[in-house]
């Protein structure tokens, strides 16, 4: 018999759009299957202000039409003003503001080097009630690529957190075990996304046998025992973890070069890999808190009434290796191993 799995449709709380011929090609995987996603600010140039990520909502709308919610975000900057902040949350524009470290990631150039100057925005942001999103890595040369996670929790997160403790704060796509014991003994206030890929492979997926661009991501993958932590706080029930994709197209030329782009493009395929791998872990019956519910109750948003229904074939299912863009190839995400979890409806 055939199993099957409906569960309240899913949202993407970290996910990246790009614009323009990118924007078009890839935005209806995530509409096809989420109902809203928070989208990322690291346009060129960034989305630093309230009218700036209003264009950029139409310019998604316009591509995926009404059934799917864009929540939009701005890119904290040393210049960003708390008032406009203030204004774009309580004009519904926004719904979180985005930190980059400086040179952290891709178009992070703009990010914040002095926390000290972010002081004002971040306790303007804690009377209102608006979430920072982190990425979490200091961006140190000194620091290990490795362990820069570890470190910005220490340097970064904590004194923040201490200074702030109204502050809201989701630590985005957490790659160690370290986020997860952090976010375990904090308060409701702090939360954590998980990407799919980060369930999915290790540091030894990107780098044995070959060097493989498309499982090049910030932060990068760690090793296997990091994962497993991964693994175990996404299934674990824990309200404080939810799903964020950080799906991040780039075209395929940019990925496979001599200096390759990070990001893992998951969105077509996401649901099914969860799905996957909740049911490897006896667990999937957390799959809904993890994709519907955590995430909505921790951004105090109600939790979808549509359903998504999934289904387990006896034979793999496939999906595309590629989705074409007027910007050029993307590949999607491979996972390594046979999906047999698809979504019918
Ligand atoms: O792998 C990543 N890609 N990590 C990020 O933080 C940014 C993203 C992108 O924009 O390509
Ligand atoms: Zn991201």
């Amino acid at each position: 018999m055939t199993q099957s799995l409906t569960i309240l449709r899913p949202d993407d709380w970290h996910l990246h759009l790009r614009d323009g011929a990118m924007l078009a090609g890839i935005a209806p995987e995530s509409a096809r299957h989420f109902a809203r996603a928070i989208i990322m600010p690291n346009l060129v140039p960034p989305v630093v202000t309230g009218a700036q990520a209003q264009a950029y909502r139409e310019r998604i709308c316009a591509v995926t039409g009404p059934a799917f919610t864009p929540l939009m975000t701005l890119y904290l900057t040393e210049t960003t003003d708390p008032d406009d902040v203030v204004a774009a949350h309580q004009s519904g524009i926004i719904s979180a503001v985005k930190l980059y470290p400086a040179g952290a990631t891709t178009n992070s150039a703009s990010g914040v080097r002095d926390f000290n100057k972010v002081r004002a925005v971040l306790e303007a942001m804690a009377e209102a009630g608006i979430p920072l999103l982190c990425h979490g890595e200091v961006t140190d040369p000194e620091i290990d690529i490795f362990d820069r996670e570890a470190v910005f929790i220490d340097r970064v997160l904590d004194p923040i957190r201490r200074a702030t403790p109204k502050l809201r704060v989701v630590m985005e796509h957490i790659t160690t075990a370290n986020a997860v014991a952090y976010v375990q003994d904090a308060t409701d206030s702090l939360a954590a996304t998980i990407t799919t890929h980060h369930l999915v492979i290790n540091r030894n997926h990107l780098l044995v046998g070959g060097i493989r661009p498309h499982y090049y991501c910030l932060p990068v993958a760690k090793r296997e025992t990091h994962r497993r932590a991964l693994v175990d706080a996404a299934t674990s029930g824990d309200r404080r973890f939810f799903l964020g994709t950080d799906s991040a197209p780039h075209a395929d030329d940019a990925k496979e070069s001599a200096c390759g782009c990070a990001g893992c493009f998951t969105a077509p395929n996401t649901l099914s890999i969860l799905a996957h791998v909740f049911e490897n872990a006896g667990k999937l019956d957390q799959l809904e808190g993890f994709v519907s519910q955590n995430g909505p109750d921790f951004y105090r948003m109600p939790q979808n009434d549509r359903t998504i229904t999934l289904e387990k074939s006896a034979t793999p299912v496939s999906y595309p290796a590629k989705i074409g863009t007027g910007a050029g190839p993307v590949t999607v995400f491979d996972p390594g191993f046979p999906l047999y979890w698809r979504v019918v409806d």
